[in-house]
């Protein structure tokens, strides 16, 4: 991208310089002082047009330089306490509905208990009511409780007027009303007629991420000021399964609420209250695999019953999607000697056909903080297992899997919130976040730290950090 500009101001100045030399040589010589400015050496006149080259060039430059893209704040969304769905409320719930054989519970039972979720995550309210059936009206009750809590804080910890939102994009995983959950939102806190609305549906658990790049791909190409209200939700009622269907079955045991919204702008006066700048975003898909493309799935089982099946294949496709992405987000982010590790490695392993397996670079070179998202177990232990991550580094996501489960793609903000909370991060570090979704996806967001992490009245931590990290 530098490399880009600076190729563009080059030219640039050369033009201006052709256009230039002749012009300024022309009034010179026609100007009243001519005698004298004549006597002014070739030297002078190059030296005057080499200014105005860089006058133009620095206009140029600042002119068309894509704005930086600024997190003023987020907030996560917090149930009540009443809806913590412990392992027992769990069991009870589907021993009370007589829609599961005995050796489906007994699967369900075994899942949950290896999922790595822990007592206090939070369950959708259906669960907790006497009929118990997951209908449009519990989906709905689930979407604006999260949506709504999450902007109220929002918009009173930024001291933002809704009448200065610009853009409104919402995303949720699969969930989808209409109209819209953005005219929800606009019909909700009367947002400017000219606001635009977008909303993401559809695009699995790493929506979050993908709407945040989003996001910064409008405000850095914008020309004008503007901030943008990403909201990232995901309604799990209607995503509850009764059939037989083991693969379908798991997304029962680990789907919890969640909720999560961000403010983001490209209003350079907001640099020294702002939360994190994004330095980098990237985003890979490998839809085109089939493999890929089925592993987290939406169907009807035999008997006609809709549900989401993740197999096990989806453990083996985040691996394979992981080693594409990083490939490419290697060079953009590592340091030059872990780049000239990486490729002497590659290099040596070709000419000397020493075939152990390629080195991975080390990504903690590149950032202090890393954020993975945290949809399973098994899926945090692989990352671990591509990227060579110790047990340290992966504490958030295990920690943010037992608090508060799979909230989809709000889940990459409660664990954002875990390293405040702890006080982990320090101005200027970085921080990557990484998400999967289903597609199969992976999208990157890097960050920078503009404040100190601090614990805030609304960290949804703020209850029980002192209890984490947990032993294993
Ligand atoms: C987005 O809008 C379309 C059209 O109104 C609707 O079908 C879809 O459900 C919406 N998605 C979300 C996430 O609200
Ligand atoms: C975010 O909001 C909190 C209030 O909860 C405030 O204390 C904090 O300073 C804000 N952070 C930034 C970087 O503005
Ligand atoms: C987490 O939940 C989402 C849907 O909300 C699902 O697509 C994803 O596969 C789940 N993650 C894992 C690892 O099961
Ligand atoms: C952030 O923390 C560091 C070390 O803990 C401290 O030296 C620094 O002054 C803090 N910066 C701000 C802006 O509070």
């Amino acid at each position: 991208m530098k490399l880009q500009v600076n190729i563009q101001i080059l030219q640039l100045s050369f033009l201006a310089l052709l256009f230039f030399t002749p012009l300024l040589h022309k009034t010179i010589s026609s100007a009243p002082f001519a005698a004298v400015l004549h006597l002014l050496s070739a030297n002078l006149r190059l030296s005057l047009s080499c200014t105005i080259c860089t006058f133009i060039s620095i206009f140029y430059y600042f002119y068309t330089r894509p704005s930086q893209v600024y997190m003023l704040n987020y907030t996560c969304y917090k149930p009540p306490p009443h809806r913590k769905c412990s392992y027992q409320v769990a069991e009870n719930f589907v021993s009370r509905n007589a829609q599961f054989t005995e050796k489906t519970l007994d699967f369900m039972r075994n899942i949950y208990l290896k999922s790595g979720l822990g007592d206090e995550t939070y369950g959708p309210a259906f669960i907790f009511e006497e009929d118990g059936v997951p209908t449009l009206n519990y989906a709905m009750q689930e979407a604006e409780e999260g949506i709504f809590s999450s902007i109220d804080a929002l918009l009173l910890k930024t001291l933002i007027d809704p009448q200065s939102i610009d853009i409104v994009i919402v995303t949720s995983g699969s969930f989808s009303p209409t109209p819209s959950l953005s005219s929800l939102i606009l019909n909700h806190y009367i947002l400017k007629p000219d606001v635009k609305t977008y909303n993401l549906s559809g695009m699995g658990c790493s929506s979050g991420v993908i709407s945040m790049d989003f996001a910064a791909e409008i405000l850095r190409s914008s020309r004008k000021i503007q901030n943008v209200l990403v909201v990232v939700t995901e309604s799990i009622t209607l995503n509850w399964y009764s059939g037989d269907n083991r693969p379908m079955l798991v997304t029962n045991c680990i789907f919890r609420v969640g909720c999560a919204a961000a403010l983001i702008t490209n209003d350079p006066s907001h640099r020294r209250v702002a939360k994190m700048e994004l330095v980098d975003s990237l985003r890979t898909h490998d839809g085109a695999d089939d493999g890929a493309y089925r592993a987290a799935f939406q169907e009807e089982d035999e008997k006609g019953i809709n549900g989401i099946s993740l197999t096990k294949d989806l453990i083996r496709v985040a691996g394979m999607s992981l080693r594409k992405h990083i490939k490419i987000l290697a060079p953009r982010v590592l340091p030059l000697s872990q780049i000239v590790h990486y490729a002497y490695s590659v290099v040596s392993a070709k000419f000397w056909g020493d075939e152990s397996k390629p080195i991975v670079p080390d990504f903690k070179t590149a950032f202090e903080h890393i954020c993975i998202h945290t949809g399973g177990r098994a899926v945090i232990e692989n990352v671990a297992r591509v990227l060579k991550l110790d047990d340290e580094v992966i504490e958030p996501a295990r920690m943010t899997l037992n608090r508060f489960g799979n909230t989809s793609s709000s889940l990459v903000f409660y664990e954002l919130a875990y390293f405040e909370a702890k006080k982990r991060a320090k101005m200027g570090d970085r921080m990557w976040m990484l998400a999967f979704g289903t597609g199969f996806k992976v999208g990157s967001l890097v960050w920078k730290w503009l404040q100190n992490s601090s614990q805030e009245f609304d960290n949804p931590w703020n209850d029980c950090i002192q209890n984490y990290p947990l032993k294993t």
